[in-house]
């Protein structure tokens, strides 16, 4: 089960303080099913024949064995919960690590709402139900079947009553659980599904205000919000009837014990405290099945949690790679693509075919294409975030498939399209790329992204706060924080997908200047739409519609490149004009 496989896969470094839980429950647990006997002797062989010495020595062992029980019970209990927190720990550990080594296509199956979820939640669900295995496991059927033996001891003749209510109580909330079962899976899923709604809503506000989607959105946070509330509600409904029925069979129990019982103490045929130990083991016997069946009902819950825990972990990068260094670091950074198609999963058609060309280092490469051509595709494969299904994407001839991920990503430098930074300060963004790198370096970055002004015109200068995402920043500022991080790396390979998008003209131009220093002998790719950022690159590579249609200097392509040529003019014209 995959439930039993993952708790006890976690629970291994925990064996010494698990196994010292169960000697305290079975002293603890013992202890208790004592007491009743002591009771029934001090009443039967003391209060009745008035021996004030036997109550005496017998209420002092009684105060004995439940010190002890106290005792153990609160080491069980306190053991019990510093190990099932450390599995959950652990648990929430493992799969952090799992989901950071999947690749974007796995992450892009799962979905971001339901990986919170899985590592939250659910972790959490399977963690209660190992306290509660902790607490109940071994005190449970000891305490059932030596409350049965112990019961039977004071007196057989009303074991049938032992017969009855066991059984039934087992029966009705058995029959209870069976019905919780489907609905906590459901709940589960409408959890995810809340997160989901919520989490959209939230990164998405602006865009919801601006074109006043308010009452829409609403409406349907509205709608998962009352999927949740139903299940919830059919769950409380049955935990409504489950306490009242388990009382009344408690009470039932009782009554029967004191009415069968009263008559044969009339009789002669049973003591006093016989009695009342009979009672007491009998109402024992019904908490631990009670209890019992609180923890089997905790299970389909974790279950279900624990299947969802289990398929992220079980989920294999389809990236796998070397975990080792098999091949030499990259050096020089010659960028090599090889009959290269691509497609994202479930798609038709590939978004690349069959794409060749070479980034020589120490030269600038350009992509230019329309929107939707492929260009953040194709330089997404570089860094491998995604791997081609055809051809092979290499650097300095080594496939990057055979290069493990911290050899890809010092050899590497993306700027992507979507800057994004963390919450912390800009220089913790910085040394992203390298966290040796002094506040020189860093100034230096920012000098080259120019972004120098803006850094020293703040407050705490590089100690500034920068807010998640990097959303208390604008855009052009944002662009440039990568920009910079991108280069405090000192990669191999610089990749700017769009990086200058959101500059003017004139600092656009000034970057590049900068740039073209600091790169060296480095190899750049550039993403671009504006012709003046890409005019002056070594090699341009026009993409359409995922196939390069064209290669070559700008003055090769302007005349021979039909494409090439469309966008030159449609730009041209707007910039005369300006
Ligand atoms: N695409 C997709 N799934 C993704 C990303 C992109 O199916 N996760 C598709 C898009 O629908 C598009 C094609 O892949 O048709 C190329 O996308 P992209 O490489 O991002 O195009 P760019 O050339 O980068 O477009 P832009 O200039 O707008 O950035
Ligand atoms: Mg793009």
């Amino acid at each position: 089960m995959v439930l039993v496989s993952l708790v006890l896969k976690h629970a291994a470094p925990y064996k010494a303080w698990i196994a010292a839980v169960f000697v305290l429950q079975l002293i603890s647990t013992i202890a208790s099913l004592y007491l009743p006997s002591l009771n029934a002797q001090i009443i039967d062989k003391g209060v009745s024949t008035g021996d004030t010495d036997f109550i005496w020595s017998t209420g002092m062992t009684m105060l004995t064995v439940c010190l002890v029980q106290v005792a153990t019970a609160i080491g069980a209990i306190y053991f019990g919960a510093r190990t099932a927190m450390a599995i959950g720990r652990d648990m929430r550990r493992d799969f952090y690590r799992k989901v950071d080594s999947l690749s974007a296509l796995e992450l892009g199956r799962f979905g971001t709402a339901t990986l919170i979820t899985r590592g939250t939640n659910d972790v959490q669900q399977v963690q209660m139900l190992v306290l509660m295995t902790l607490n109940f496991m071994v005190s449970t059927p000891i305490m059932c079947i030596g409350g049965i033996i112990m019961a039977l001891r004071e007196d057989a003749g009303l074991s049938w009553l032992v017969w009855v209510s066991v059984p039934t109580l087992f029966i009705i909330v058995g029959f209870l659980v069976y019905l919780l079962m489907p609905l906590f899976r459901q709940m589960q899923d409408r959890i995810d599904g809340i997160n989901s709604v919520l989490r959209e809503q939230i990164v998405g506000i602006r865009v919801v205000r601006a074109f006043v989607r308010e009452p829409f959105e609403s409406e349907r946070y509205r709608t998962s919000n009352e999927n949740l509330t139903r299940v919830s509600v059919k769950v409380g409904n049955i935990f409504v009837l489950m306490f009242p029925v388990i009382m009344m069979v408690l009470h039932l129990a009782t009554a029967a014990v004191l009415w069968f019982g009263g008559h044969r103490v009339d009789a002669g045929d049973m003591q006093i405290g016989s009695l009342t130990a009979f009672l007491q083991y009998l109402l024992q016997i019904l908490m631990a099945v009670m209890m019992g069946v609180f923890m089997v009902m905790m299970i389909p819950r974790a279950v279900v949690c624990a299947e969802r825990i289990a398929d992220v972990m079980g989920t294999e990068s389809s990236q796998a790679g070397p975990s080792e260094p098999t091949e030499e670091t990259p050096t020089h950074g010659r960028v090599e693509f090889r009959n290269v198609t691509f497609g994202y999963p479930g798609a038709e058609r590939p978004v690349l075919d069959n794409i060749s060309f070479t980034a020589e280092p120490g030269t600038t490469t350009a992509i230019v294409g329309s929107t939707g051509a492929g260009k953040t595709s194709l330089i997404n494969l570089i860094p491998r975030l995604y791997d081609p299904q055809a051809g092979e994407v290499l650097i300095d001839g080594v496939p990057v498939s055979r290069l493990t991920r911290d050899q890809v990503s010092s050899v590497v430098g993306l700027v992507s399209q979507k800057p994004y930074l963390f919450s912390g300060t800009i220089a913790s963004n910085l040394r992203f790329g390298r966290a040796s790198a002094t506040d020189d370096d860093l100034w230096q970055a920012l000098r080259i992204a120019q972004g120098e002004d803006f850094v020293k015109s703040k407050e705490k200068g590089l100690d500034d706060p920068i807010a998640q995402g990097g959303t208390n920043v604008s855009g052009g500022q944002r662009q440039r924080l990568c920009i910079a991080r991108a280069l405090v790396a000192t990669p191999r390979v610089y990749l700017f997908d769009d990086s200058f998008s959101a500059l003017d003209v004139a600092t656009d131009a000034r970057l590049r200047d900068a740039l073209g220093e600091a790169t060296g002998d480095a190899t750049v790719i550039i993403v671009a739409q504006r012709i003046s950022t890409i005019i002056g690159a070594d090699q341009i590579v026009v993409v359409d519609d995922g196939v390069i249609v064209g290669r070559g200097t700008h003055e090769e392509l302007v005349d021979g490149n039909e494409t090439y040529r469309q966008i030159v003019e449609s730009q041209l014209s707007v910039e005369e004009v300006a």
